[in-house]
């Protein structure tokens, strides 16, 4: 019997624990100067002008359109290859999320399919760092500034990624970050915005804390002076202890991603060539946020199924967002709208990855894969466990 392999394991250790401890001895438990610290150390880890800590990426998300003007009337050109936050972001805002098709080697929004989904209602283009992939900014930068939209990244996947001689954030004019349970660098919950221009920090900074004119630490240790309220905002920073758990990852980051590179490239040594299962096409350095396989449509759920008997995690990052309901029903897309994105999504699982998984773990789990893959194809599954998979 082969060992259970997790789909994912938190590096949180002593020094967020020591960072914790200490924030919680002191005066601020909500936004406060913690939250400055995280968003300058993360400002200069990304080489950015501007970070704002937010509650999540699905806030920050929202919070960058409304920032940036968008809302309803207008049109959002976005990827059906991303987890809902992306789309709905949009929607929160009043807006229309219009899809445009992957490439179906990378997984990433397709820059000739964002060109020719534009219309006059177009304001903002969301692209997303797919599994860790950087997608094409300098040909999505060069369609915005043509067309005079936006251009938002959605990198909740993709701190780390460089390619074409650029970084996450580079481009952007606001990038969106997510510190969920299980993302490279992550507090449970939390998120962030990059943005270049002091103007849209300052509005995202108001947007952040329901549009009034002072928070909890500018208020601190002065006389009372009334705060008046300039805008209708939300209720949506990070906090201090949130930036507390944040502080002591950054300096690992780029170490944690190298171990994550060193196992997927173990993963693809061991699975290249291999008859019924597909990689997926990277684009320049990878985050390696996600690894994942394609099989064939046919048998991807008796996989699914498969490699849970054998207590492997396991998950589906994304089936393609438009054959959902709620966008069926409310775009009345059909899935070959975007035959890209709704094959790869049928194809797709996403296997174990994080940093201190163990490097033989990689062959248990290709091996699991490889006999769920048999079975499927032969119709005859075995009995046993099961194992859990996330987002
Ligand atoms: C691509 C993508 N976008 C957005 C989100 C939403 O992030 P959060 O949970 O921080 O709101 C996620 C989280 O899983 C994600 O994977």
């Amino acid at each position: 019997m082969r060992r259970p392999v997790e789909f994912f394991r938190h590096c949180l250790g002593p020094a967020e624990v020591e960072s914790v401890t200490k924030t919680l001895g002191s005066i601020f438990i909500t936004l406060g100067p913690r939250v400055g610290d995280f968003e300058a150390a993360f400002a200069a880890l990304l080489g950015v002008e501007h970070v704002v800590g937010l509650a999540s990426c699905s806030m920050s998300l929202v919070l960058a359109l409304r920032a940036l003007g968008i809302g309803p009337g207008d049109e959002v050109i976005t990827t059906p290859m991303t987890f809902v936050a992306t789309p709905n972001a949009a929607l929160q805002v009043g807006a229309r999320p219009v899809f445009a098709d992957i490439d179906p080697r990378s997984g990433l929004i397709d820059p000739e399919q964002v060109e020719a989904a534009i219309t006059p209602r177009t304001r903002a283009i969301v692209a997303v760092g797919l599994y860790g992939q950087l997608a094409d900014h300098r040909a999505l930068r060069t369609i915005a500034d043509r067309h005079r939209l936006r251009l938002i990244d959605d990198a909740a996947h993709s701190i780390e990624a460089t390619a074409d001689g650029i970084r996450t954030a580079a481009l952007p004019d606001a990038t969106a970050f997510s510190f969920y349970a299980t993302k490279n660098l992550t507090c449970g919950d939390g998120g962030a915005l990059a943005v270049h221009d002091p103007e849209l920090c300052a509005r995202l900074k108001s947007l952040r804390n329901h549009g009034i004119t002072k928070d909890a630490a500018s208020r601190y240790g002065q006389a009372y002076r009334h705060w008046d309220m300039l805008e209708l905002g939300y209720k949506a920073a990070l906090n201090d202890i949130q930036a507390a758990i944040l502080l002591p990852q950054l300096p690992h980051l780029e170490v944690r991603r190298a171990r994550r590179q060193a196992l997927v490239e173990r993963y693809e040594q061991e699975l290249k060539g291999h008859e019924h299962i597909g990689l997926v096409t990277r684009r320049g350095t990878s985050a390696h946020h996600l690894f994942t396989v394609q099989v064939p449509a046919t048998i991807r759920d008796d996989v699914l199924a498969g490699l849970g008997r054998r207590q492997i995690g396991c998950a589906v990052n994304y089936r393609a967002v438009h054959t959902l309901r709620y966008f069926r029903d409310l775009l009345g897309h059909v899935p070959e709208d975007f035959p890209h994105a709704a094959g790869f999504g049928d194809r797709t699982i996403t296997l174990p990855l994080f940093p201190d998984l163990a490097p033989d773990d990689v062959s248990v789990v290709v091996g699991a894969l490889d006999e769920a893959v048999r079975e499927a194809l032969a119709g005859r599954p075995a009995a046993g466990g099961a194992a859990g998979g996330t987002r």
